[in-house]
């Protein structure tokens, strides 16, 4: 796995193990932790570098790959956009380049709402137009049109997973949402609380919702980390190559966290209206049927409350 050392990809890895599979985790330890790796072995290594990738197959006997390794900020994607494109393409090309050497044939992508763009129809289904319009959602764009020429010519079957807006934390308290600078509402939220933001950041009140701030699609991380085990087990037993999203298909609005999130830790949250950011839209939903069919994915996390709860004792706790 890459990236095992981050938000999601250590969540994963608890679920990988607690459900029997040897996880080897790869990563450079750019963003994620090194304590977040619990109950894997950790390479330490950039995937940048194609010789260390190579050297990881050749050592380890691996049967599958889950990759969640890359840069993930979307405002800093439209500021360096180079950094964006040579850094998440040429990691997944070593990557597919080192799986193919050593005839690895399964994959599974961290991909992202941000490959539809703005959009034309709520919930979002997988068939929905393609249209990134951030450099980070190209990057995911582009290696997922990779992924489809490697299944084509090569047999590699990938199961392209499109997150919606990850939030919460472990429920046993042992990782959490920790990037810096961290750009996400929630966990923004609880440093407010914890008084190390001043306030919280607001952008958008005139969007045509019922409160004039934006809807997001919520998937609790645990959730999320589910749905790869389900994604892998399927990828075993089916080699089928798909693209299948990971939302709620329920949305929560920028003030309705913020009033659940108040509630929740007992504080009032002092907030600043902002002006939309470019490329902000009104409402993200996705459609959650294909998961539902496909991996049989339930949702055992992802209402707000459990998603702040959980958020709010990592914050809490990892906080002192
Ligand atoms: N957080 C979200 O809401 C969200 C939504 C959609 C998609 N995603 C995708 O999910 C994946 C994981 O996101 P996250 O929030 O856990 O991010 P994160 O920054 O917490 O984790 C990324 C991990 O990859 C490692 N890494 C980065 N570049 C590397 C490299 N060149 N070589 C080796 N390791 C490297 C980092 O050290 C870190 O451990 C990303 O691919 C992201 O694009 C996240």
């Amino acid at each position: 796995m890459t990236g095992g050392a981050g938000y999601i990809g250590s969540h994963a890895v608890k679920e990988l193990r607690k459900q029997g599979f040897e996880v080897v985790v790869f990563d450079n330890l750019s963003t994620g932790r090194r304590e977040f790796v619990r109950d894997a072995e950790l390479m330490v290594g950039d995937l940048e570098d194609r010789d260390d990738v190579l050297n990881l197959f050749r050592t380890r006997e691996i049967a599958a790959v889950l990759h969640f390794a890359s840069l993930i900020q979307v405002g800093e994607s439209y500021v360096h956009p180079r950094k964006y494109y040579t850094q998440n393409l040429s990691s997944s090309l070593n990557l597919l380049e080192a799986m193919l050497e050593a005839d690895v044939k399964r994959f599974i992508f961290s991909s992202s709402a941000a490959v539809y763009g703005i959009p034309r129809r709520i919930p979002i289904t997988e068939d929905h137009p393609l249209d990134p319009f951030n450099p980070y959602g190209q990057t995911k764009f582009f290696v997922e049109r990779i992924l489809q020429d490697y299944d084509r010519a090569y047999g590699l079957k990938f199961i392209s997973l499109r997150y919606f807006n990850a939030a919460g934390a472990d429920p046993e308290g042992q990782m959490g949402e920790c990037h810096d600078p961290e750009t996400h509402l929630i966990p923004n939220t609880m440093l407010t609380v914890l008084g190390k933001r001043e306030r919280l950041e607001i952008y958008g009140t005139d969007f045509p919702t019922p409160d004039g701030t934006a809807v997001r699609d919520y998937i609790h991380v645990t959730d999320l980390a589910a749905a790869h085990v389900l994604a892998l087990r399927r990828l075993m037993t089916t080699p089928q190559s798909e693209f299948i999203n990971l939302g709620a298909n329920k949305g929560y609005s920028v003030r309705e966290v913020v009033a659940k999130a108040e509630e929740i830790t007992g504080h009032k949250i002092p907030v600043r209206e902002r002006p939309r950011r470019k490329g902000d839209v009104p409402v993200l939903l996705a459609s959650k049927d294909k998961a539902e069919r496909l991996l049989g994915w339930n949702l055992r996390h992802s209402d707000l409350t459990a998603i702040l709860e959980t958020a709010w004792r990592w914050h809490r706790e990892f906080s002192r």
